[in-house]
């Protein structure tokens, strides 16, 4: 018995933007691009939401449009839970996946948001098999609380909106997109044989994107802030914006326009990822009592294909093992794992019964594996 995928999908917005594009925006070139990271094109979000591009992915992954991988389609009540893994949700409240809930119907579901950066994918599987064995097993107190059968499991993001376009660094790599997974109890199937998540810390800051939430705050260390007192001792906060306080510092501090922008040390991330990612699938092989050799694709993050080729060469596996989707998506964070499991699943190289790892890291730093029987 187990967690089991039943659907797979992703979606990507209408524009296409090729590396060519981008030396219109910084120095570069087509040539170092593709060389350093196997990325050729990406898509950019300009009309389409978070939320647009989660329900794509989810309604192909629920088998209620043409474009997915789908073992049997569900209706709206059957679903019990949705996890929206991201860091760039359309809002903070409601949540992604509470305004994603809300799009398809899932009157049943409960639903919230997680952020484990890149790896936020592996990580909400994780969190939603958790939730559905201790549901299944009936662990002491698990009938007084939210009977969990079916998850739908989304990473969805638009990191070109948290991009630095002036700095040719970062600005080559990202690129928006969803993918989507439905999963369901099985009695009758082993489904998630292992997953193993991790947080290792990020004592350089190597990887790092600050939120936006910084509206002005009246106070002090001490309290209320005193330049912002009128004659009568008040703040006269409803009525006069703080920008009207031009010589206050304090005001002038808060009213600086955020930069949400993600920064990234490429060289230190890169060896961060490469030890991540063999590391996870070790766990994983070991939790499972799965051998490698036994295991018939590999689902990496795609943040980089020099990574990937990396990581291969260093567990001695074929790169025809591994699933490459980056060429013409770059890297789309949380989303980035469930839309490369929708392309190996649209090209038939996942079969029932093949074992198939999952494995990403990220900021924070995160990093981690599942591993499923399909
Ligand atoms: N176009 C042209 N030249 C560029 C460039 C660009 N877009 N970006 C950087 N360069 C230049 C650098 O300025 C540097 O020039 P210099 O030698 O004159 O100083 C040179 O290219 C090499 O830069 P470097 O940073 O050493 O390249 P790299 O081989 O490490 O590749 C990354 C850079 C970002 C592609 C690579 O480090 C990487 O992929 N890191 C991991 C990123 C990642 O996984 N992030 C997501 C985590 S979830």
């Amino acid at each position: 018995m187990g967690c089991t995928i039943i659907g797979c999908g992703k979606a990507l917005p209408a524009l296409e933007v090729a590396n060519d594009d981008l030396a219109k925006l910084v120095e570069t070139n087509d040539e170092w691009i593709v060389t350093r990271t196997g990325i050729s094109s990406r898509h950019i979000a300009v009309d389409e939401t978070g939320t647009d591009l989660a329900e794509a992915a989810a309604r192909a992954a629920l088998g209620w449009s043409p474009d997915g991988w789908c073992e049997a389609s569900l209706a709206p009540e059957d679903i019990d839970l949705v996890i929206a893994a991201t860091f760039t949700s359309d809002a903070l409240v409601p949540s992604a996946a509470g305004l994603l809930r809300e799009r398809l119907g899932l009157e049943n579901a409960i639903a919230f948001d997680l952020n484990a950066a890149c790896t936020g994918f592996v990580y909400a599987l994780t969190v939603a098999e958790t939730m559905m064995a201790a549901s299944a097993a009936g662990f002491p107190g698990a009938a007084g609380r939210n009977p969990i059968r079916r998850a739908l499991v989304v990473g969805s993001e638009r990191l070109t909106h948290v991009t630095d376009w002036a700095d040719r660094s970062t600005c080559v790599l990202f690129g928006d997109g969803a993918g989507a997974a439905v999963v369901e109890w099985d009695e009758a199937r082993p489904g998630i044989l292992a997953s193993f998540i991790l947080n290792t810390t990020d004592d350089t800051g190597a990887l790092s994107c600050p939120h936006a939430f910084d509206a002005p705050v009246p106070f002090d260390a001490d309290g209320v802030a005193p330049a912002l007192l009128d004659g009568a001792g008040n703040v006269p906060y409803a009525t006069m914006p703080p920008a009207s306080h031009a010589d206050d510092a304090h005001v002038a501090a808060l009213q600086e326009p955020p930069l949400q922008t993600v920064y990234m040390d490429g060289q230190k991330v890169f060896k961060f990822a490469t030890e991540a990612m063999t590391e996870a699938i070790h766990r994983v092989l070991e939790r499972s009592g799965v051998a490698l050799e036994d295991v018939a694709c590999i689902v990496p993050h795609q943040a980089n294909e020099r990574i990937i080729k990396y990581a291969a060469k260093k567990l001695g596996l074929p790169l025809d093992l591994f699933q490459l989707s980056i060429a013409n998506v770059g890297n789309t964070s949380a989303a980035s794992v469930p839309m490369a499991l929708a392309d190996a699943y649209a090209a038939g190289r996942i079969k029932r019964g093949d074992k198939v790892i999952m494995v990403a890291f990220g900021g924070g730093f995160t990093s981690g594996a599942v591993l499923f029987e399909a």
